[in-house]
């Protein structure tokens, strides 16, 4: 039984009394749920102030991105042990909007991904492909290229602590969900390469999230799908109804 994850990526999006606030009403909203996963990841400037709000909560903390040195000379970057200070439990590691403005590769997401499981981050790691390798029929080619560039070297007890994201980039902010069909073939085949890289115990036990306008209205057929065991939730994660939504959904549906 994998346990079902529900994380919200805030993006670039809440000021601190707007990230406390919606924090508040998440804590109102989702007190009583239990046996599932849930992480919001917020900007890095709330943090800290949003961790001492979730100490008596079922919600957990995660940053939404890291850099892999421990400490020096590298303006602008936070490290896996600053993100453990601050309180953090989870970090998202290459999403897609980072591939694309801000240069990240495959290498460098297996070095942010060594990073924090040595500092015991749990790691949300996103692959996905783009429309026009969709278009092209490369859509497990390219899974496959994000998936053995990140995982390399990466062990089978390293591997069982990661959660893998999967968000079609032409799903992201554009209101175009994969159908529950299309995001469990992708699924099916992430786990099938999981299977390959390590076995199939270890395949069985990694969490693969679903990500692409994921909304209260569709949560609930995406997480019947067999491989589909959770979402990493974009905008409807800024609000605490439609994200509260979600999660109710998802802690729903039980899976075998
Ligand atoms: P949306 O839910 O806004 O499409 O964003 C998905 C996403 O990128 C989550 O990381």
């Amino acid at each position: 039984m994998r346990k079902t994850i529900i994380a919200g990526n805030w993006k670039m999006y809440k000021t601190i009394k707007e990230g406390q606030e919606l924090v508040n009403a998440l804590n109102r909203e989702l007190y009583n749920l239990q046996n599932l996963d849930i992480v919001v990841c917020p900007p890095y400037t709330l943090l800290s102030c949003l961790a001492d709000m979730l100490t008596e909560s079922n919600i957990a903390l995660g940053a939404q991105d890291l850099f892999w040195e421990e400490e020096g000379a590298f303006t602008g970057e936070v490290s896996a042990q600053m993100l453990k200070d601050a309180g953090c439990q989870f970090v998202i590691i290459g999403h897609s909007e980072r591939r694309q403005y801000f240069a990240e590769t495959n290498g460098s997401v297996n070095k942010k991904l060594k990073a924090a499981l040595k500092h015991a981050l749990t790691p949300i790691v996103c692959i996905g492909e783009t429309l026009k390798e969709r278009e092209a029929n490369s859509t497990f080619k390219v899974l496959e290229g994000q998936l053995t560039g990140g995982l390399s070297g990466i062990n089978q007890e390293e591997a069982a602590r990661i959660v893998i994201a999967y968000e079609p980039v032409w799903a992201i902010g554009t209101g175009k969900t994969a159908t529950s069909a299309q995001a469990e073939e992708a699924h099916k085949y992430i786990r099938d390469l999981l299977a390959k890289l390590y076995d199939l115990e270890t395949a069985e036990s990694i969490r693969l999230q679903y990500g692409g306008s994921v909304k209260p209205e569709n949560i609930s057929e995406l997480m019947q799908q067999p491989d589909i065991d959770g979402a990493l939730v974009g905008g409807s994660s800024l609000r605490a109804d439609s994200f509260g939504d979600i999660a109710r959904k998802a802690a729903g549906v039980l899976k075998s």
